[in-house]
């Protein structure tokens, strides 16, 4: 079933374009001409733009646990929530990054469901959508660096101290971690800490801790610090790991406590009706057909972070992984070889775009179509576990490659209206200048943090509010 766009109508004086009136058709004549004019037509909701936020206020409670490339600020996702769902009903994230749109679901009283591919994704959000009893916490995380001093102070001053502690130091042996860490002291440092954390019985704290362990890897080691491609700054200064452990774990602690209050005792009491996490591909979701009432998510893009290389400090450390290569199995969007059947990708728009593309770089054209035909099979999954009427709320900006325009938010639009779903709205927000990401080099068209760089990516992105017929 495909729809026909009678009007485009502006609501009531506001600037949103509003799709009002639809007919339902066996085919479309010229929608990809109109829906490149919707995009056109569309005036900046500044409503949508939380200007005003500081950044205590985005990463306020647990969301301040760990970077996370790409991440969507959580009042944009509680308002999604709001707006599209009542108290009890469930909201997912196929691509749920560091949980960004859990920890705000279940803060909203609704049930969540989340996944994604990243087993360090995984792990960030297991822990920051886990409220811990923070009598508990504190007594836990202070046994564990009480140790951790004990242990550091009795190896460099062996006179003065009279209790002494061992801990086995838990080191992976791969050559990547002495790529990155290449101080021998500093390694058995972290090493020493790790071992520590593992020791832990209680599965909620050891969880917290790695977290934690996790977050000051890149500070610990020679990553070029904001630097979105794994590059080494041999001339860092580094800190020292415990120090960055224990001051990591305290502010974890302070957002437990938030957390911990705003969250129903409902909810904690029954977390595991409340919220269904794993370590899963976006098109195999954990949930029943027409069970889940709102999808509020932020896709990866393509060819722009390769977030199995962006994580792979914390990979290794955890073995997660052995090699990186074999990380990125799985991701969408990530540059790698895969062929899929051309004619199954439906969107018109996506199918001129890779053939321009294919015109400059037949690699790039490839990456571009396994990401819109990976994509696709994911909006396939959405359709699946959404109730009829149950709404999807897509955060996606356009990009370009090679000059090429990929127009990631049309296409996206297309394919959702061809399997099934209708346009309820769409959200043009500016990305307020504080908190655009990077810029994007003009030659390849990729993230950088270098001063080549010419033009900013993304200063506008789009919310897509589509509702399942
Ligand atoms: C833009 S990020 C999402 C960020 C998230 N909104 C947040 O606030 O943290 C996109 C995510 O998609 C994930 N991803 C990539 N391919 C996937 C797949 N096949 N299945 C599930 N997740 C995938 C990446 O690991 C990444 O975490």
């Amino acid at each position: 079933m495909q729809l026909l766009f009678e009007e485009l109508a502006k609501k009531d004086g506001s600037r949103l374009f509003n799709i009002e009136k639809r007919k339902v058709i066996n085919s479309i004549p010229n929608m990809q001409s109109e829906l490149t004019q919707i995009f056109k037509q569309l005036a900046e909701d500044p409503s949508w733009v939380f200007e005003d936020l500081t950044q205590k206020d985005t990463s306020y409670a647990t969301h301040g646990f760990h970077k996370y490339p790409a991440k969507f600020i959580p009042q944009l996702a509680k308002r999604c929530i709001e707006e599209n769902t009542k108290i009890n009903e469930i909201v997912c994230d196929p691509f749920m990054g560091c949980g960004t749109t859990l920890i705000e679901s279940l803060v909203s009283g609704r049930k969540t469901v989340g996944v994604d591919i990243n087993p360090v994704a995984y792990l960030i959000s297991k822990v920051k959508t886990n409220p811990i009893n923070p009598d508990k916490l504190k007594n836990e995380t202070d046994k564990v660096l009480y140790d951790l001093k004990l242990y550091f102070e009795s190896r460099n001053n062996h006179q003065k101290t009279l209790s002494k502690i061992e801990i086995a130091p838990i080191i992976p042996n791969n050559e990547r971690i002495e790529y990155w860490f290449p101080d021998k002291k500093l390694r058995e440092e972290l090493g020493t800490i790790l071992g520590r954390i593992d020791s832990i019985k209680d599965k909620d704290i050891r969880d917290f801790c790695l977290c934690a362990f996790s977050n000051i890897l890149k500070n610990a080691s020679i990553w070029l610090m904001k630097s979105i491609k794994p590059t080494r700054d041999l001339n860092k200064k580094i800190g020292i790991p415990t120090n960055l452990f224990s001051r990591q774990i305290k502010k974890m602690i302070r957002g437990n406590d938030v957390y911990w209050d705003i969250l129903s005792a409902n909810i904690k009491n029954n977390l595991k009706v409340y919220l269904n996490i794993k370590k899963a591909d976006a098109r195999n979701l954990p949930a029943e057909n027409n069970s889940v009432s709102l999808i509020v998510t932020s896709p990866p893009y393509v060819t722009s972070y390769e977030y199995a290389d962006l994580h792979q400090l914390t990979a290794l450390w955890l073995e997660y992984t052995k090699s990186v290569n074999e990380f990125r199995e799985g991701f969408i969007g990530s540059i790698r070889k895969k062929e899929f059947d051309h004619n199954g990708i439906k969107s018109k728009l996506a199918k001129q775009e890779i053939e321009e593309l294919s015109k400059k770089s037949k690699k790039e054209a490839e990456s571009v179509r396994n990401y819109f035909f990976e994509m696709q099979q994911c909006f396939e999954e959405m359709y699946r576990v959404l109730k009829p009427k149950g709404r999807v709320c897509i955060v996606i900006g356009n990009t370009e490659l090679k000059k090429v325009p990929i127009l990631n938010a049309e296409v996206f639009t297309e394919v959702m209206i061809l399997l099934g779903f209708r346009i309820h709205k769409i959200i043009k927000r500016r990305i307020p200048s504080k908190v655009l990401p990077q810029t994007r080099d003009s030659k390849t068209g990729r993230f950088t943090s270098t001063g080549e760089a010419n033009r900013l990516a993304y200063a506008y992105e789009y919310i897509l509010i589509m509702e399942k017929l």
